[in-house]
């Protein structure tokens, strides 16, 4: 998992691991921030806590570069994104292809990158929401896995809203890393796939009865 923050999400697969509820092991937490409160959470757990500081390389491919050497030394069967705010290069999203997800805060493709919860209140969404996606060179751009919906209340800031959008990510996120990892979702030629079927629109969650 690669996080550069507070890793409320990593601490959602490190609690379900824990107890069962999701046969994950999570191998390594690494950070591009050296002070990311996610680092200590995963070494609370005893969990293999790396920082690579971004800082330190003259560009993003070497940084890139250094952070898969990282990854692949874990033999990781996917990489999760949460919560970490560095753009990958090309050739880093392309090793990974079909798997590696991202977890952004909007109704994507609605506010891809920063600042979502200010940007959904200042254009009087009356909804707003949180996607897991397959992670692909563009941006917050892959083929969308699922997407979870919140309502903007009238006296909403950011960071209530944040908040309520947060509560669904914790439940959302391994939801969708259930399905990749039974096999169920799929990355093919720049679509995702549902038990072998095209996915053209996220599915909603909770899923509709
Ligand atoms: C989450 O809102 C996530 O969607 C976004 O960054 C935030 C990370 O939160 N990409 P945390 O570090 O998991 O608490």
């Amino acid at each position: 998992m690669l996080v550069s923050g507070g890793g409320s999400n990593l601490q959602s697969f490190i609690d379900r691991a824990a107890s069962g509820a999701l046969d994950l092991d999570i191998r390594a937490v690494i950070a591009n921030e050296p002070t990311a409160f996610g680092l200590e959470r995963a070494a609370a757990a005893g969990i293999d806590a790396v920082a690579i500081d971004h800082r330190a390389y003259p560009t993003r491919e070497a940084f890139d570069a250094v952070l898969a050497d990282r990854i692949d030394g874990y033999s990781p069967d996917i990489v999760l994104l949460a919560g970490f705010m560095r753009i990958l290069s090309d050739a880093f999203v392309r090793r990974y292809e079909g798997r590696i997800l991202n977890i952004h805060p909007s109704l994507l493709p609605r506010y891809p990158g920063l600042d979502t919860h200010r940007r959904a209140l200042e254009a009087g969404d009356s909804e707003h929401g949180v996607t897991v996606h397959f992670v692909t060179p563009k941006l917050d751009g892959g083929p969308r896995i699922l997407q979870g919906r919140v309502p903007v209340l009238a006296d909403d800031d950011a960071s209530t809203l944040a908040a309520r959008v947060l509560a669904v990510e914790h439940r959302i996120y391994p939801e969708a890393v259930r399905l990749l990892l039974d096999g169920r979702i799929e990355y093919r030629d720049g679509h995702a796939y549902l038990d072998g079927g095209r996915l053209d629109s996220p599915l909603p969650f909770p899923a509709e009865s």
